[in-house]
């Protein structure tokens, strides 16, 4: 596989029990710290998605932020932030989704995406696939193609697989589990 897979997985930082017990917390702002594997995460996105026609890279607030608008510039195209709720200012939709206690929201601008245009959502992480499942469907009601969603770790067994509404998911590396762990 890629040699360059081994070198992102390691610069994730997992920080045990954050932001509460139990959870193993993957903690991306170490890779971004170390310019060559960060350029070699966009790399990696940029390479699958830049003979893609994909016009539209999609990024959900707040980590997707951290990826998506490098990844668009890269390919030739837009960038489209998917927000938290009351963050845009325009006429938006909005689409709620489950967490694990209540729910959340995510917004996008109307307008922002025209019908048919190729879509791309980027996230830093997939859990349960309720985010991604939520920026499936406002692209979706406003009219774009998803093309895929791709997220830096994920587990591949997901069950949020088949919350994605069909659509393929694309990982770079799953998470580690404990080794800087008590
Ligand atoms: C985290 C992560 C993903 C989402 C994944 O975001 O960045 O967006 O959870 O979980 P899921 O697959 O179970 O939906 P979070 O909502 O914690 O907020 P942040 O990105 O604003 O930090
Ligand atoms: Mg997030």
């Amino acid at each position: 596989s890629d040699p360059r897979l081994q070198g992102i997985s390691e610069a994730i930082r997992v920080v045990p029990h954050f932001p509460k017990q139990g959870i193993m917390f993957q903690d991306i702002t170490t890779l971004l710290l170390d310019h060559k594997v960060f350029k070699d995460t966009v790399d990696i996105f940029v390479d699958r998605y830049r003979d893609m026609n994909i016009s539209v890279v999609a990024g959900v607030e707040a980590r997707g932020f951290m990826f998506g608008p490098a990844i668009a510039l890269a390919i030739g195209a837009k960038f489209v932030p998917l927000r938290k709720p009351r963050k845009l200012p325009g006429e938006v939709i909005s689409e709620a989704y489950e967490l694990e206690y209540g729910t959340d929201c995510l917004e996008i601008h109307v307008g922002a995406v025209q019908p048919g245009e190729r879509a791309i959502v980027i996230d830093d992480l997939v859990a349960t696939g309720g985010t991604l499942s939520a920026a499936i469907s406002l692209l979706e009601r406003v009219g774009a193609e998803v093309i895929e969603c791709a997220c830096v770790i994920g587990v591949p067994d997901i069950k949020g697989q088949c919350r994605l509404n069909g659509k393929p998911l694309y990982i770079l590396v799953e998470p580690r589990q404990i080794d800087n762990c008590c």
